[in-house]
């Protein structure tokens, strides 16, 4: 079992298979130009498998897959084949616009429940934040999967003044659809244009909907990140992950693992182990494992609190996103 020093239960394995993107959202990758890392620093195949199954032997029975974007990398069908070999819930987290390719594997690998990012559902405006025209394709992957019966939830970061007047258009898709929207409020991370007034908290989004819908609370899952709600009538639901008014750390059962193979304990922590490093100079990694999840901070990697009126961005050591892998 990986205990903190808080007495939390770490279950859940996050791994960044690349840093890599073939959508360009300016609040995940930084503004400069960015080189994506070398094939050689990140985890090969094997590796991934390796340090896969150490976690799964202390305790670890969830895996997400996540990037940059995890479809991105050529040999993500092979690690998702191998991945799913082992007692662990897989699920995956993508921007959808390669799920055309992935469908049957995903299927056949017992990968049926999915997280999507999608911030608008306005072509244009799609464009706009993704500096890429892939809106057709990746609305239409969504619905292919909603069709196939796959579970599929659809990220949506809420920011001020350039997605929030969509809230209830994500809200009347749950009407038509079994789609489960989760509204994300806004996180700072490093070059992310992040201001504490582009954040929509989730007392906002709630009046909102509320404004317009009836709205019923649903009774949460243990470790959820998202507080869920329903429209009575409605297909599909709605949920808002609340980072920033309201953490959810103190029920955190999340490890991260990079792409280039270095563990963080937290979204936002400063600290990082390198197991890749450890791993292929034949060190054992699970005490290195152990240490770091008893480094882990109380809330927020320690950085910040809920009082993010005042946060300036820049005190916030970290990576961007993409190199971190959501
Ligand atoms: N704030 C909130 N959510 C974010 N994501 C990426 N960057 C941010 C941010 N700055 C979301 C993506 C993806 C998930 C992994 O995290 O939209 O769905
Ligand atoms: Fe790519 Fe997702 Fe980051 Fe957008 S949020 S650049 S889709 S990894």
């Amino acid at each position: 079992m990986i205990r903190d020093s808080y007495n939390r239960m770490h279950n859940y394995l996050r791994i960044s298979l690349t840093d890599n993107c073939n959508l360009r959202c300016f609040y995940c990758m930084p503004e400069e130009e960015y080189e994506f890392a070398p094939a050689s620093k990140l985890m090969q195949k094997d590796e991934i498998d390796e340090l896969a199954k150490i976690f799964v032997s202390l305790g670890v029975n969830k895996i997400r897959l996540t990037g940059g974007e995890p479809l991105v990398r050529k040999d993500a069908a092979e690690i998702i084949k191998t991945l799913s070999k082992l007692p662990v819930k897989l699920t995956l987290t993508t921007n959808g616009s390669r799920l055309h390719e992935f469908v049957d594997i995903l299927d056949e690998s017992g990968v049926h429940s999915l997280n999507i990012s999608l911030d608008t559902l306005q072509p244009e405006r799609f464009q706009l934040i993704t500096r890429r025209d892939q809106f057709k394709r990746v609305f239409d992957n969504i619905q292919m999967l909603l069709k196939r019966g796959f579970h599929v939830k659809v990220n949506m970061v809420v920011m001020k003044g350039l997605n929030d007047s969509e809230i209830n258009d994500f809200v009347e898709w749950t009407k038509r659809e079994p789609v489960h929207v989760r509204f994300i409020e806004f996180m700072p991370f490093s070059g992310n244009r992040w201001a504490s007034n582009k954040v929509v908290t989730m007392q906002q989004i709630l009046d909102t909907v509320s404004e317009k819908y009836e709205v019923e609370r649903l009774q949460d899952e243990k470790h959820d990140t998202a507080k869920g709600y329903r429209v009575p009538g409605h297909l599909g639901t709605f949920a808002i992950i609340s980072t920033m008014s309201a953490n959810f750390c103190g029920d955190c059962n999340r490890i991260r693992l990079t792409a280039d193979g270095k563990m963080k304990n937290c979204l936002f922590a400063e600290k990082e182990t390198d197991l890749l490093t450890a791993l292929r100079s034949g060190i054992d990694v699970v005490p290195l494992i152990h240490q770091n999840i008893r480094g882990k901070a109380k809330e927020l990697g320690g950085q910040f609190t809920t009082d993010f009126e005042h946060l300036h961005p820049e005190e916030i050591h970290n990576r961007s996103m993409i190199t971190i892998g959501g």
